[in-house]
């Protein structure tokens, strides 16, 4: 089998099964070649996942977490960040200072809100009868909700997302300099975000990211800028990706959406878990070696980027009955889609939040789905999901 994790056009019909299924049965700790780089360890089993995610003393988020070195194209904030790329303790006293935003109490604090853009959402479009999914209902909910998190118009949140898009795609499917000016962009709203609550200060995570403080010190501009990127990025196109990634493959098991619609509000949790599982949104996340280890039989070198490959290990059949089966009413479905240990997603009960909200609004609301044109998958190796999926529908 010839293994390439990282020509975008291997993911662009979804994510790489096929090569995925023979790493983890062949070389579950494979040495991958990187054109212009020194290469990576990709890991495809989940129980090798799982504790390389967990072991930060070993395994560091830093320089970066994509498998490339940090180069001009996105990185070179000097000494400053992303929390994404700290490791513990620097990356405890970062995540402090926004956890108490996004407990399971506090995201359900949102929930009401949350179903009525639902609502609003589905109730744009169920007129149409047809509609690109991704932009017009999956896309639209993670934008209007950060965008109420950091207390901006929903409008805004829109243009920041159609910003991320163009962050995760890879960079040679786009036109030279098109990441950096993304990049840029997002970085332009928020020190005009920056000017703008400092001056009028409200119940939002922006003011509060503005007043808190880090070692005793308040944030300095550009490490509020870093946040505001990772959170308008992180939240983005995975929630948009699971929820239409989980519609389509609704659609190709049709039995199994009928499970579901038997008795929805029950079976939705576990439903939605199963999704997540069978989507796994983030592809990647990179580890850099801090001393030399052993991880599957292979002798990892201090300096080694070891790339865990959550989409892989959520199908591993040593951990998950029938891996390559849709099974909604999976029992104790432990996936690793929001991945594990400190970086954990932070986002996650505000993302099931958000699923349950939209896929209820959607399954209730409108039937009959069907393709209108062929999905266009993104070009990513990094982020994994439809970019655009024109359905066809009925008013349910
Ligand atoms: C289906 C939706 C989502 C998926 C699949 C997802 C997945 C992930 C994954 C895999 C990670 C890295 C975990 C690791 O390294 O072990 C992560 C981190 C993160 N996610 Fe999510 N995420 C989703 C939605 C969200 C949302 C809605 C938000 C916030 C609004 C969010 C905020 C974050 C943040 C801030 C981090 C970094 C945490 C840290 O470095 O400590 N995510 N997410």
């Amino acid at each position: 089998m010839q293994i390439d994790l990282l020509s975008p056009e291997r993911f662009a019909g979804g994510q790489p099964h096929d090569q995925f299924a023979w790493l983890r049965e062949h070389d579950p700790v494979h040495w991958h070649d990187e054109p212009g780089g020194r290469g990576f360890w990709a890991v495809s089993r989940f129980a090798d996942v799982w504790a390389v995610d967990r072991d930060f003393a070993t395994y560091s988020s830093g320089p970066t977490i994509l498998i490339a070195d940090p180069m001009s194209e996105s990185g070179g904030f000097g000494p400053y960040k992303m929390m994404l790329m700290m490791d513990p303790p620097e990356h405890t006293a970062f995540r402090k200072l926004i956890r108490s935003e996004f407990t399971q109490p506090a995201a359900h604090l949102r929930e009401g809100r949350i179903q009525a853009l639902a609502r609003q959402i589905v109730g744009a479009v169920i007129d149409k009868g047809e509609c690109d999914f991704v932009a017009e209902v999956a896309g639209e909910m993670p934008s209007f909700v950060i965008a109420e998190l950091m207390g901006l118009p929903l409008d805004d949140g829109r243009e920041l997302y159609k910003l991320t898009e163009t962050i995760h795609t890879a960079p040679e499917a786009l036109p030279p300099g098109a990441g950096a000016a993304a990049v840029q962009k997002m970085f332009e709203y928020g020190t005009r975000l920056i000017a703008e609550k400092r001056a009028r200060p409200a119940d939002d995570l922006a003011s509060k990211l503005l007043a808190c403080e880090v070692d005793g010190r308040r944030l300095e501009d550009v490490e509020f800028l870093l946040f505001f990127l990772l959170l308008v990025d992180a939240g983005g196109d995975t929630t948009r990706n699971l929820l239409s990634g989980g519609l389509l493959a609704l659609m190709e098991a049709p039995d199994q959406h009928r499970w579901l619609m038997a008795d929805l509000d029950a079976r939705l949790p576990a439903a939605r878990e199963e999704l997540l599982r069978w989507t796994s949104p983030v592809i990647y996340m990179r580890r850099t070696a801090r001393r030399d280890a052993e991880l599957g039989g292979k002798r990892v070198r201090e300096g080694d980027k070891v790339v865990m490959y959550f989409g892989s290990a959520n199908r591993d059949p040593e951990k998950f009955d029938r891996p390559d089966a849709l099974v909604l009413d999976r029992p104790a479905n432990e996936h690793i889609a929001f991945g594990t240990g400190p970086h954990g997603c932070l986002g996650q009960h505000l993302a099931r939040i958000e699923i349950d909200a939209m896929l209820r609004e959607v399954l209730t609301r409108m039937s009959g789905f069907e393709l209108a044109e062929p999905i266009e998958w993104l070009p990513s190796n990094f982020i994994s999901g439809p970019k655009r999926m024109p359905v066809r529908f009925r008013r349910a």
